[in-house]
């Protein structure tokens, strides 16, 4: 019984990592699409047809419920998945809403409408596809008014990370970091919107200044899984725990448990 969670390369993990510590009785089936890392810099469509066939391949092995663990695939994917009509007993969640319903203090599912919150001046980090997709600011309408959001497309970080290349990826940090600032000269709260981020997350911290409040999503989304499944206990499936990459399984298990700091393995599929 797994529950799947994708993500293009190593930064699904920060979510993988959560789960397991809020959930350790469910068995998690990772995907890493490393073959096709980064996604940030694809379009649309092409982000959309790589995360569908990521899916359908967890579903194919069981996992009944599949969480998209980067914001790149959510944002391009999960809508069109989720309108185009999912498979009977079929499901997959996106991590955008976690962290947007943790922003705007609201309860997982409070379908009230927006409202005033406490933060007004957000600076949010992702990657170039997902800013373009502008579907953080649209999910934020949803809940929240009179917040002001200003994203830094932080193109690079996410091939550094993959690259195990962490002095480029400090580097590149700082200046998203500096040109965010050019922009937004006091930003109150800072989202870190791809997943890769939080492996960088000292280094956001200190260059935003301990004054900002970061925002990352591992265990935002750990706990609305784990309300999920209270709600949905069907959907553990018949999969099994494992980690599956599209790309070179020595190189990828080496990152990983660089990473993680415990022994992570990886097959090909
Ligand atoms: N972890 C993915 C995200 O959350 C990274 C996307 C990429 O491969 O560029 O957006």
């Amino acid at each position: 019984m797994a529950v799947g969670v994708f993500d293009s390369g190593l930064g699904g993990l920060t979510v993988l990592q959560a789960a397991q510590a809020r959930l350790p009785e469910v068995d998690f089936l990772y995907y890493a699409d490393s073959a096709h890392a980064p996604y940030g810099v694809r379009d649309a469509d092409d982000v959309f047809e790589l995360t569908q066939k990521a899916v359908h391949a967890l579903w194919a092995r069981g996992c009944d419920l599949v969480i998209l663990a980067c914001n790149t695939a959510s944002a391009a994917a999960l809508r069109r998945m989720q309108e185009g009509g999912l498979p009977d007993g079929k499901r997959v969640l996106g991590v955008f809403v976690p962290l947007i319903e943790a922003l705007s203090e609201r309860q997982w599912g409070d379908n009230s409408p927006p409202r005033e919150v406490a933060v007004q001046h957000v600076a949010l980090f992702a990657t170039p596809a997902t800013v373009a997709s502008r579907a953080f600011q649209r999910e934020l309408a949803f809940r929240a008014i009179g917040v002001d959001v200003e994203a830094q497309a932080c193109g690079g970080v996410v091939d550094a990370i993959e690259d195990g290349d962490m002095i480029l990826a400090e580097a590149l940090v700082r200046s998203h970091v500096d040109a965010l600032k050019r922009k937004m000269p006091s930003p109150q709260a800072a989202i870190l919107g791809c997943t890769h981020y939080p492996l960088m997350e000292a280094e956001f911290q200190a260059a935003l200044g301990a004054d900002v409040k970061v925002y990352s999503q591992g265990a935002l989304v750990a706990e609305a899984l784990a309300d999920y499944l209270t709600r949905h206990p069907g959907m553990l499936g018949t999969g099994e725990a494992g980690y599956l990459t599209t790309g070179d399984a020595a190189r990828v298990s080496d990152r990983a448990t660089q990473f993680l700091r415990r022994q992570i393995s990886f097959v090909g599929v």
